[in-house]
């Protein structure tokens, strides 16, 4: 069954959510649940946030120019070997992440398109 509910058109949201057309190429999560929190896991959202927006790499309000999306999320079931760290398109989720791990994830997987592999222990798809 078609739900035929009235929704706005696809320009019609991109005019008030320009990210629809905006062509980014990643986007990193980093669970800010509970387990993750406790292990420093705002230490790595402000990590990556803040080396993103040296390179003028970050996606937001101030540069919608910006290649990477990054905020945070809620538990992946990581709980016991976050900080927790997922990387999309590419699937890849990273584990035991700290803010000294971040430049390397951004140099190698992020600009470099190669995952940090000392650090992944799940990959999607
Ligand atoms: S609290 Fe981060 S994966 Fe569960």
């Amino acid at each position: 069954m078609t739900n035929t509910r009235p929704l706005p058109t696809r320009e019609q949201d991109a005019a008030v959510a320009p990210m629809i057309d905006h062509d980014l190429q990643r986007q990193v999560f980093v669970c800010t649940a509970k387990s993750c929190a406790a292990n420093g896991s705002e230490a790595v959202l402000e990590a990556f946030r803040s080396q993103l927006m040296e390179e003028s790499l970050l996606f937001f309000k101030g540069n919608q120019t910006g290649p990477v999306h990054c905020g945070h999320c809620g538990s992946v079931g990581f709980c016991a070997i976050g900080p927790a760290v997922l990387v999309y398109p590419d699937g890849v989720w990273y584990a035991h992440v700290t803010p000294s791990d971040v430049p390397e994830i951004i140099a190698s997987h992020l600009k470099g398109g190669v995952p940090v592999e000392r650090l992944v222990r799940k990959r999607l798809g």
